[in-house]
């Protein structure tokens, strides 16, 4: 059984203000067993996580992205081993929106894994197809090479280590989610190409859905035999929200 998985990418989004008013409102909730990680901006990734602390919020720190080098004359990149150093334990990788517009591709994603794996990161790999690749029907075909190029590059175990996120590029942002049948089919696709490497990695590999995820969709999206949680863009914003999409990830006991 994994124990789901949820995390918050703001983008770019936020300022301090939004920061302390969003903690300050998680700190009204209950506690969720729930693992939960927030990805601000860099440049907010220390203040965000001092204030976990100080709240005593039970929240993990990611950053949205790091350098394919250790070190060096790379003006305005930052290292996954900055990140770690900084009490950042998460990255996410891939993220459609740096594949499109800033021409990230499986090789560059490949060699930021590396980096983030060698500084101790936990990857949180995303993948996904276009609207004009799903209806050309090459959904599977672009996913699995997306996760095949990781896998080729950090291996099962590592990968199983972080998550692996399917994100359709038409979802994201858009209001349109992938229905919870069109999200397993891909999700249960992704643990096929992974347990062709490694079956014990594939079955403790956690592969969240992103594209869309609010509280009123998420519990049907968690339900699904190979949905292990989600990756939260515009709805992690608001600390109710977010929440409420974590709680709609438990799975209620059953009672015999
Ligand atoms: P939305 O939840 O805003 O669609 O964004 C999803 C996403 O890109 C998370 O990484």
């Amino acid at each position: 059984m994994r124990n789901p998985l949820i995390v918050a990418n703001w983008k770019m989004n936020g300022s301090l203000e939004a920061i302390d008013q969003w903690v300050k409102e998680f700190t009204t909730f209950n506690p969720l067993l729930t693992e939960m990680v927030v990805c601000p901006p860099f440049v907010y990734l220390n203040d965000f996580r001092t204030r976990l602390l100080t709240n005593a919020l039970d929240i993990s720190v990611g950053a949205q992205n790091c350098s394919t080098e250790e070190m060096g004359a790379f003006t305005g990149e930052v290292s996954a081993g900055m990140l770690s150093d900084t009490g950042c334990q998460w990255v996410i990788l891939g993220h459609s929106e740096r594949r499109m517009l800033y021409g990230e591709t499986n090789e560059i994603v490949a060699r930021k894994a590396v980096q983030a794996v060698n500084a101790g990161l936990k990857p949180i790999v995303c993948v996904g197809e276009t609207l004009e690749q799903r209806e050309a029907g090459k959904t599977t075909e672009v996913v699995l090479s997306q996760l095949n190029s990781i896998l080729d590059a950090i291996g099962a175990q590592e990968l199983s280590k972080g998550a692996l996120a399917y994100e359709p590029v038409w979802a994201i942002g858009t209001g349109k989610t992938a229905t919870p049948d069109q999200a397993q089919a891909v999700h249960e696709a992704l643990r096929v190409g992974v347990e062709s490497r490694d079956s014990l990695a594939a079955s403790a590999l956690r592969i969240l859905y992103g594209g869309s995820v609010k509280p009123s969709n998420a519990a049907k999206l968690f339900a699904c035999a190979d949905i292990d949680g989600g990756l939260i863009g515009g709805a992690s914003l608001k600390a109710s929200d977010f929440y409420a999409i974590a709680q709609a990830s438990v799975v209620p006991d059953v009672i015999s």
